[in-house]
């Protein structure tokens, strides 16, 4: 028998101490996840919100491991040395944390980790293109599309007439150091400074403009540099980045995030690309339609877009595991170092055991049975959108606990809803695909052809 952490069915909110420990730690071993519920200010900050999940997004291959934020980190002392303005340390950082998020398969993510690369890959421009659909991403756009382009002299201040910033040739030079020194991060690293620093400077005006050479031979001259370095510690580098200035953002900015996070989550996923957008947008509607507050709704919705995250972290398993253990694990992995999100982590655990039968004598959240039935809503519609037979199926499908059957029959209820949400957002989503493909499609004509 499940039990509900808020045993009631107007789900009010309840205050609770945001130092309080979640209700059961949870042990990897089948032990329940619980949060309490916050109310009030949340504080949600953007640096170590990114870095959490520029972490995951490394995670689907152990070749990456650290690489955006080893990359930010260098990137911020680099900034810092050639005296940045604190705009441009703010955007060299989070284009740092995000620079190759459109390598949206495990080859396009690999091909850059050659310290020399042949510029074929298009995960810079596809990356600028998924940032824009962000405002608060907006101004990084350029800063990651051009983030492969080489100093060349200074020709490279401008590509096809437009002006590259000089965010951008720093990040690259940047993440060049990175990729450089990770292929030596089994060995002591310190000792071999003095070569990996010639290679760099190799790079110097054909590569890389000279005065960020010059900045990274005082970084280089830095013991601190190369220990820090020689770290496999998330932390160690994150520590190091201070919390910049505009760096809270608000319910809505981290909806946004979330929602390009889900694209990112279903392109590493067997579901097809709005599989994500669509349980967070139907658990969003669902919440409301049940009498939650907006808070509380937009959080259930982020927690609908983020609940498969899990699936980006591509760590061994044991196999002996039950896989609902496993999920929940990495899931709460990626999502509980969050800060201010730590409930809508706990509910995405929770959901990924209700969904796969392994909830019972567990506590469960009212939210996690939205997220949960609005998983089982979303597979229901991909097999038909046609109301009736939407219908039919709902009233054929017998859910596991009250909550989750009040749900059911809130869905039924607003079916006609539901199926417009579930086609306006495939059609969106849809739109968007067709958009990359189109750039894709030029990317790859221009360089088969670069004179054309
Ligand atoms: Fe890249
Ligand atoms: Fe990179």
């Amino acid at each position: 028998m499940i039990q509900y952490y808020l045993a009631t069915k107007c789900f009010p909110n309840m205050a609770a101490d945001e130092n309080s420990p979640p209700a059961v730690i949870p042990s990897g071993h089948g032990n329940v996840y619980v949060q309490p519920v916050l109310k009030g200010i949340m504080t949600i900050s953007l640096i170590p919100t990114l870095a959490c999940i520029s972490n995951t997004i490394d995670m689907i291959n152990p070749r990456l491991n650290l690489h955006h934020v080893r990359t930010a980190f260098i990137a911020w002392h680099l900034a810092k040395i050639v005296h940045f303005s604190p705009a441009q340390c703010r955007k060299t950082v989070l284009a740092a944390l995000l620079h190759d998020i459109g390598g949206l398969n495990e080859q396009s993510r690999l091909e850059p980790l050659n310290y020399i690369d042949d510029e074929q890959n298009n995960h810079a421009l596809i990356g600028g293109e998924l940032l824009s659909l962000i405002p608060l991403f907006k101004p990084l756009k350029e800063i990651v599309r051009y983030h492969h382009t080489r100093w060349e002299n200074g020709l490279g201040r401008y590509i096809d007439g437009e002006h590259v910033p000089e965010e951008s040739h720093l990040l690259y030079f940047a993440d060049r150091v990175d990729v450089l020194l990770t292929q030596y991060r089994n060995e002591n690293i310190s000792s071999l400074r003095e070569v990996l620093t010639e290679t760099i400077c190799n790079g110097a005006n054909v590569l890389y403009k000279e005065e960020f050479i010059h900045a990274f031979e005082k970084l280089a001259a830095r013991d601190y540099f190369w220990s820090a370095m020689q770290s496999s510690r998330y932390e160690d580098y994150i520590k190091e980045i201070p919390r910049i200035h505009n760096d809270n953002i608000s319910l809505h900015n981290l909806r946004d995030i979330a929602d390009l996070l889900a694209f990112i989550v279903d392109q590493f996923s067997r579901h097809p690309p709005w599989y994500s957008l669509t349980v967070g947008r139907i658990a969003g509607f669902l919440a409301r339609a049940m009498g939650l507050d907006p808070t509380q709704s937009l959080k259930v919705e982020i927690g609908g877009l983020l609940h498969n995250i899990g699936c980006l972290d591509h760590s061994p398993t044991d196999e002996r595991r039950a896989i609902a253990d496993d999920e929940a694990d990495k899931t709460w992995r990626a999502l509980h170092p969050i800060e201010g999100i730590r409930d809508i982590a706990g509910w995405c655990v929770q959901q990924h055991r209700l969904y796969l039968g392994a909830a019972s004598d567990m506590q469960i959240s009212p939210e996690a049975c939205i997220i949960a039935a609005s998983h089982r809503l979303a597979r229901m519609l991909e097999v038909t959108d046609d109301e009736g037979k939407f219908r039919m199926q709902l009233k054929a499908t017998e859910p596991p606990d009250e909550i989750s059957q009040a749900v059911h029959r809130l869905a039924a209820q607003h079916s006609k809803q539901l199926i417009q949400l579930w086609r306006s957002t495939i059609q969106e989503r849809q739109g968007f695909v067709k958009r990359l493909e189109q750039l894709d499609v030029a990317f790859q004509r221009e360089n088969v052809n670069p004179s054309e």
